[in-house]
């Protein structure tokens, strides 16, 4: 984004119907009609990219010295975690600060919860507080569609077991857009636990929605049966489905989702499915790598590549802070008074 567009950028106008000049996408896509961001699935292209749009504002915002707006000023944003989370629960909460919502941190062991009418109690619970955010994440899938019926405010899904982590997906995508300039006709492959990722699944609905083209590799113990139906084209073989991608999303092994064993060992893994230079000479030239972390180095990517000129592993990490950024201010245009 040229900086010259930052002067005012991510203030109040956004929430007051677009009184400065806004990129052109902003400027043309109606306001985001959504009261909460459940998942990638529901939202539209324009949806997409009218977040996609402020969160390139919030960027350059927040490489500036002075970083706070007050877009969410008054307002009290709750971060639920049932799960473990370094980054995305950092980055809630630095995103909700940075627009000056007083941010509150819970993070809720798993073992101590008890599915269903303890979710439900707590959720009533934080209510009666009166916040105006939740950010949840959940072990299970659905649990936050269950918890955003169950409150009065505004609900973010930051994970909800193997379904869907939609700001994941909305802070890649930004990724890929500023580093190649768009999205559509690229070829995007997402490699590796497939099975049980909610970042795949909700890669694969917003990259299918902005127009790329979407591969899935992995060992045929590690794809959900049926996926090809998302619209994607499914390889096992990595060497064969690297070849001519523009992108090559890694995902860890989610070790923590798997009862059982779904793969022989881990080297055998590595040898097969992680990638290495030589796996990812077979992408494009200019291929970039990514990986939504927290990374198992040795186990799906070699720290060569980890760290190598053509990974965005860092530079996704920055685009998460601005993308909740734009999730928060888009979703506080429907709070009252917003
Ligand atoms: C992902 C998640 O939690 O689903 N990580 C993240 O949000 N940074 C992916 C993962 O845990 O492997």
């Amino acid at each position: 984004m040229p900086e010259g567009r930052l002067a005012g950028a991510f203030a109040p106008p956004y929430s007051h119907g677009g009184r400065r000049n806004r990129s052109m996408t902003a400027e043309i896509a109606p306001a985001f009609p959504h009261r909460h961001l459940l998942g990638i699935e529901g939202l539209s292209r324009p949806d997409i990219e009218a977040l996609l749009a402020r969160a390139d504002d919030a960027v350059a915002l927040s490489r500036q010295v002075e970083k706070k707006r007050n877009v969410l000023r008054g307002r009290t944003q709750i971060n639920l975690f049932f799960e473990p989370s370094t980054r995305t629960q950092s980055s809630f909460e630095l995103a909700g600060k940075r627009l000056g919502a007083d941010v509150m941190n819970m993070s809720v062991a798993s073992s101590s919860v008890k599915k269903g009418e303890t979710l439900i109690d707590t959720a009533a619970t934080l209510n009666a507080m009166r916040p105006d955010i939740i950010v949840v994440r959940h072990h299970s899938a659905g649990a936050v569609h269950l918890l955003a019926r169950k409150v009065d405010c505004a609900v973010v899904n930051a994970g909800d077991g193997a379904h869907e982590h939609p700001t994941q997906a909305l802070l890649d995508a930004l990724t890929i857009r500023r580093n190649k300039g768009g999205i559509e006709g690229l070829t995007v492959a997402i490699c590796g636990d497939v099975l049980h990722s909610r970042v795949a699944r909700s890669n694969i609905l917003l990259l299918n929605a902005l127009g790329a083209r979407v591969r899935v590799i992995g060992p045929s113990t590690l794809l959900p049966t049926g996926v090809a139906r998302l619209g994607v084209e499914v390889f096992t073989n990595m060497r064969e489905g690297l070849k001519g991608c523009d992108i090559v999303m890694m995902l860890r092994l989610q070790r923590e989702r798997m009862n059982g064993s779904f793969v022989p060992s881990v080297k055998e893994y590595f040898r097969y499915y992680g990638l290495d230079s030589e796996k990812l000479a077979l992408a494009k030239p200019d291929a970039l790598v990514m990986h939504p972390g927290p990374m198992n180095r040795g186990v799906e990517i070699s720290s060569e590549i980890a760290d190598g000129a053509q990974s965005l592993i860092r530079e996704q990490v920055e685009m998460g802070v601005a993308v909740r950024m734009a999730v928060l201010e888009a979703l506080a245009t429907h709070l009252p008074n917003g």
